[in-house]
């Protein structure tokens, strides 16, 4: 329920888009499309929050080119410190693959205005309803707390402390500060009452993260105050669609619900018609749109890196499509739906389009002729396992090595049957491996020496 019905067009990721940016630009905040999903920073695998492009402002490294900023930012938590590659498809709402909607201040306006722009934002605009609205800040911040309840005018019930929840960190190192989160709640059918520091977690939906960013975290622990207060915050797009759809998870918002109504197509099973195959085809979605995001920002498949990670994102995708009966190509048709859905508002993957098909095309074909193998050696070995027992490292590696198989699938897939994985064989057939490529290319060398001589002797 909300306080008044939500305009219809806020009911789309674009409509959603376009109002959040919108509002902060009529707010004296400069729009700047989304940065890409790998950094040039080295602490960082991909863009985890909106705040990425812009750490060299807040840290002074650069001077911002303007005082305020909005975003839609394109973000990726998948490999790192925020990584929720191993919970897409089984919760309402983790994504590796997700936007994140966030307004900006370098050392401009601090705590009062974010608050208050922020309110103004999910009350006035999306028309949720104040009273099922909570606001939770760190324990040492009596400052926020003040200003939610004073100035923005949150009764003092609805906010409660909380300690490393509200504080927030791009990375080990990098700008940091206390935070502020505003939170829906679904209502007594989803949880039990007491605010989102004590009530159910199902009940209670993070919908917006301000972060008050003061301090610099350096390596080694120590700490350095930014030169100047700054504003972050990161307001996730499917999490406040759904909320304002009324619905339970991300998976029924419009645009997932577009793409696995595609899914449905092609594998033959709906969403919704069981457990499993959701899960399936969840994760199919989730990483249909991440490796055609990650590709079109310059990731390319490899075996190292956000290559690797990519990889494994793909090939976990192919696995599951392989669950749901998909016995052909899936990767490129599902770029084309992505790119039809999202297009409009991301025409960098209009432009890469036929680039993005044709590599997933190659990796998928390459995957699947290996997969059937590989998961049958899988079946056997675990067939064989007596009770309690792991799986050998030196099957693991034969998987990692010969099938493609990336070790974090095997894990997953051995998880399924509840069987743990020999991970110290594993590293040791892999440190065998490596010696034995070591001693491989000694031996190639020296017969290149060899050759070269015997050239220079003949010449
Ligand atoms: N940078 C704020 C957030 O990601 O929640």
């Amino acid at each position: 329920m909300t306080a008044r019905p939500v305009p219809e067009d806020l009911l789309t990721a674009n409509g959603l888009r376009r109002a959040f940016v919108d509002f902060f630009v009529a707010n004296g905040h400069h729009h700047e499309a989304s940065g890409s999903l790998l950094p040039h920073d080295p602490t960082l695998l991909f863009t985890v929050a909106g705040m990425v492009p812009f750490k060299p402002y807040f840290v002074g490294e650069q001077p911002a080119p303007w005082p305020r900023a909005v975003t839609v930012q394109k973000c990726l938590r998948a490999g790192g410190k925020h990584n929720d590659l191993d919970e897409v498809g089984r919760t309402l709402r983790h994504l590796t693959f997700f936007e994140m909607m966030g307004n900006f201040s370098f050392g401009d306006y601090f705590k009062s205005e974010a608050c208050a722009f922020a309110w103004e934002f999910v009350t006035d605009h999306l028309g949720l309803d104040p009273e099922r609205l909570w606001v939770t800040v760190h324990v040492s911040d009596a400052e926020a707390e003040a200003i939610w309840r004073d100035e923005v005018g949150v009764p003092a019930e609805r906010i409660q402390r909380l300690d490393e929840d509200n504080y927030w960190r791009m990375a080990d190192t990098g700008p940091c500060g206390p935070c502020s989160e505003i939170f829906w709640d679904k209502g007594p059918d989803f949880g039990d009452d007491g605010g989102p520091a004590h009530g159910g977690d199902e009940r209670f939906i993070e919908i917006w993260n301000l972060v008050f960013m003061q301090f610099e975290q350096h390596e080694g622990g120590s700490m350095t105050p930014l030169p100047a207060p700054s504003i972050d915050t990161g307001a996730g797009l499917e999490r406040i669609l759904s909320v304002l759809g009324g619905v339970d998870s991300v998976w029924e918002t419009d645009e997932f619900t577009r793409l696995l109504a595609r899914i449905g197509e092609i594998s033959g099973v709906s969403h919704g018609s069981d457990d499993r195959t959701d899960v399936s085809q969840r994760i199919l979605a989730d990483h249909a749109r991440s490796s055609t995001f990650l590709i079109s920002d310059g990731a390319f498949p490899s075996n190292e890196d956000r290559g690797y990670v990519l990889r494994r994102i793909v090939r976990r995708a192919i696995r599951h499509a392989w669950l749901l009966g998909v016995e052909d190509q899936i990767m490129p048709q599902l770029v084309d739906s992505v790119v039809e859905i999202m297009g409009p508002d991301y025409p960098e993957l209009v432009r890469n389009h036929a680039f993005i098909r044709d590599v997933l095309d190659r990796e998928e074909l390459r995957f699947r002729e290996t997969l059937r193998v590989g998961l049958s050696i899988l079946d056997d070995a675990l067939d064989d396992l007596a009770d309690g027992e792991r799986l050998t490292g030196d099957v693991a590696f034969k998987l990692h090595d010969t099938y493609g198989f990336p070790l974090e699938l095997t894990e997953e897939i051995t998880a399924e049957r509840s069987v743990e994985v020999d991970l110290d064989g594993f590293r040791t057939a892999m440190a065998d491996q490596q010696q034995r490529a070591r001693s491989a290319r000694k031996d190639v060398a020296a017969s290149a020496v060899a050759e070269d001589l015997r050239a220079v002797l003949e010449a």
